[in-house]
C-alpha cells in the first residue's frame, strides 16, 4: 500500500526516539545472534508517537512476521489461542491498547509469555478439561499510552520497557521532510520547520498537517510548500503556533474563564466542555503538562502563567 512507504522499514530508517533505538538496536542484535526471539517489549508514551510503525521495524528487523491485534479486539480466551496458534517460530504479536486486555485474558497470556503454552478450557461442566497447546517461541510486543493501568504482573512479564517521548521539532522537522519526498511535493526547510513546530511533538499530527498543507499549496498555490503557504494553511486549519487545536483552547479557556484557572478537577472539566475525561487525559493532558501549560495538584489541574500569557490574559496575583 501507497500508506506504508510513509513508514520507516528499518530502525536505521526510524527518525528520533535515540535511547529506545539504541537499546533496540542491541536487544535484537544479541537475539538473532543467539537465534532466539526477541525477549516481549512493551512500548507505551502518548499516542501518534510510533509504536505500532516500531513494532513492524522490530518484526522487520528480526526478519520475522507481525500479527497486529488489539486488546478490546482479543474478548475471549479462544481469540487469543486463534491468533497465537498461527504464529510461527520469532514471529512478532502486537497488541495495541494492552491496557483493555481483559483480565480473564491476561491470565491465558501469562503462560503463553512465560512458557510459549497456552492452556484452555474446553466444554462445560463436568466434562469440562484443560488442554494444552505448545506455541513456537514468540515475541509479544504490546502498546499502550497508560503503562499505570496494566496490572502488575502483566507488566513484570516484558523484558524490555521502553518509553516513547514526544518528539523534538528537529527530528519532526526531518520526518515531515522525508515524507514530503515520499508524496513527490517540494517543500522548502523552514515550511517544514513550521509544521514540526505545530505537531505538538507527535509525528501523526505532523504527517496530517503536511497533507493539508500540500492540499493547500496544490489549489492556492503551484504546488510547492512554502513558508508563506504552510502559515497559511496552518492559520485556516486553526492550528495556532504552539500546535494547539480549538480542543486545548476550550480546555485551557475553560479552565481559566469559567474555573479561575484551577485547581479544578478532570471530571468538572470534562463535563463543563464536552470532551470524555479519558481522551482528555490520555490525549490533550501530556502535551500540555510538556509544555508547561498546565500543572497537576493533589486538588486538581492549574493553568500556568505560560497559558494566560498564550491567551493574552494577566495571571491572577493571590
Ligand atoms: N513516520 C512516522 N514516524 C516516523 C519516524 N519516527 N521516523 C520516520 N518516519 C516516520
Amino acid at each position: 500500500r501507497f500508506e506504508q512507504s510513509l513508514r520507516p522499514q528499518l530502525l536505521s530508517q526510524y527518525i528520533g526516539q535515540e535511547k529506545v533505538k539504541d537499546n533496540l538496536g542491541i536487544f535484537i542484535e544479541a537475539a538473532k545472534g543467539r537465534n532466539e526471539s526477541l525477549d516481549h517489549v512493551l512500548l507505551y508514551g502518548p499516542p501518534g508517537l510510533g509504536k505500532t510503525t516500531l513494532a513492524t521495524v522490530i518484526a522487520n528487523e528480526m526478519e520475522v512476521n507481525v500479527r497486529l491485534t488489539s486488546g478490546p479486539a482479543i474478548e475471549r480466551p479462544g481469540d487469543l489461542a486463534a491468533v497465537v496458534s498461527s504464529l510461527e517460530p520469532g514471529d512478532v504479536l502486537f497488541i495495541d491498547e494492552i491496557h483493555r486486555l481483559n483480565r480473564s485474558i491476561e491470565e491465558v497470556l501469562y503462560p503463553a509469555m512465560e512458557d510459549f503454552c497456552l492452556d484452555i478450557v474446553v466444554g462445560k461442566g463436568p466434562s469440562a478439561r484443560s488442554i494444552r497447546l505448545d506455541l513456537p517461541p514468540f515475541t509479544l510486543i504490546g502498546a499502550t499510552t497508560r503503562a499505570g493501568s496494566l496490572s502488575a504482573p502483566l507488566r513484570d512479564r516484558f523484558g524490555v520497557p521502553l518509553r516513547l517521548e514526544y518528539y523534538e521539532v528537529e527530528p519532526l522537522k526531518e520526518i515531515v521532510i522525508r515524507n514530503a519526498g515520499v508524496f513527490d511535493v517540494e517543500i522548502d526547510e523552514q515550511a517544514a520547520v513550521e509544521i514540526a513546530r505545530r505537531s505538538r511533538g507527535t509525528p501523526r499530527i505532523a504527517n496530517r498537517l503536511l497533507r493539508r498543507v500540500r492540499d493547500f499549496a496544490q489549489v492556492r498555490g503551484n504546488g510547492a510548500i512554502t513558508l508563506g503557504i504552510a502559515k497559511e494553511a496552518l492559520e485556516m486549519l486553526q492550528v495556532d503556533s504552539h500546535g494547539l487545536d480549538h480542543i486545548d483552547h476550550k480546555l485551557l479557556l475553560g479552565m481559566i474563564e469559567r474555573f479561575k484557572g484551577g485547581p479544578v478537577g478532570i471530571d468538572t472539566i470534562s463535563a463543563s466542555i464536552g470532551e470524555e475525561s479519558v481522551t482528555i487525559e490520555d490525549v490533550y493532558e501530556p502535551y500540555l503538562l510538556q509544555i508547561g501549560f498546565i500543572q497537576r495538584t493533589p486538588r486538581g489541574r492549574i493553568a500556568t502563567p505560560l497559558a494566560y500569557e498564550h491567551f493574552g490574559y494577566a495571571f491572577p496575583e493571590s
